[in-house]
């Protein structure tokens, strides 16, 4: 199933899984998750070629709240909140944490989860250990190695070695990607086609 990609609207911000947009039959979502200011809400943006759809920050732990966008009536992109911004208070991690671990596990329509990293990055414990909790669900999810921009191929190849090495799975799928130059965009769009739309 193909997307055409040029209908796209924000439908709602939320934490509660009572708020939850209710969706009709035909209607799957896709999830992006990852930590804070890895490039989500750009990675919405660039998908959808619409800026400022999703609001994108250099501040990180910017987007606190679930938002849902709709994709030509026919697939919703779920921006989730980042985790592992050092600098919230203990309490309030545990919030995100759970807002987060509630949408997972309660979304049903739920067909694809997209975990992204930072291609300059190690993965952090953080990235590891919800890796590890992701990795435990039914969910296919992809791995999306963020900002590819930032590094020359060389570097590129070096850190994708890297990063893949330091996983605790082997033979991940994934998708380089940049949103400031549109590198992977096109992959990505047809594994979300792939996925979220049967
Ligand atoms: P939170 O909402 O805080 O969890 O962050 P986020 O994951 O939504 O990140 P966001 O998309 O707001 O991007 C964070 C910063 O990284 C912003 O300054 C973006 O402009 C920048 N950024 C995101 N993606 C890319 C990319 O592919 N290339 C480059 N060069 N910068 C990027
Ligand atoms: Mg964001």
């Amino acid at each position: 199933m193909t997307l055409a990609w040029n209908k796209t609207r924000f439908i709602k911000s939320c934490v509660k899984s009572e708020e939850y947009p209710k969706f009709g039959h035909h209607t799957n979502l896709v999830a992006i998750c990852g930590r804070s200011n890895v490039g989500k809400s750009s990675l919405i943006n660039e998908l959808c070629q619409h800026k400022g759809l999703a609001k994108t920050s250099t501040t990180p732990g910017k987007t606190q709240l679930i938002n849902f966008f709709s994709i030509d009536d026919r697939l919703v992109l779920v921006d989730l909140p980042g985790y592992g911004y050092a600098k919230v208070p203990k309490a309030m991690k545990a919030e995100w944490g759970k807002t987060i671990a509630t949408f997972l596990n309660e979304a049903k329509k739920l067909k694809l989860i997209l975990f992204l990293l930072d291609i300059r990055r190690t993965p952090s414990a953080e990235d590891l250990e919800f890796l590890e909790w992701l990795a435990a669900k039914e969910k296919p999810f992809l791995l999306v190695l963020t900002k590819a921009d930032k590094l020359s191929k060389t570097e590129s190849y070096q850190q994708i070695g890297s990063i893949l090495e330091n996983l605790p799975y082997s033979g991940m799928e994934y998708v380089v990607h940049s949103s400031k130059t549109g590198l992977g965009t096109h992959d990505l769009r047809q594994k979300i086609e792939d996925y979220g739309t049967h």
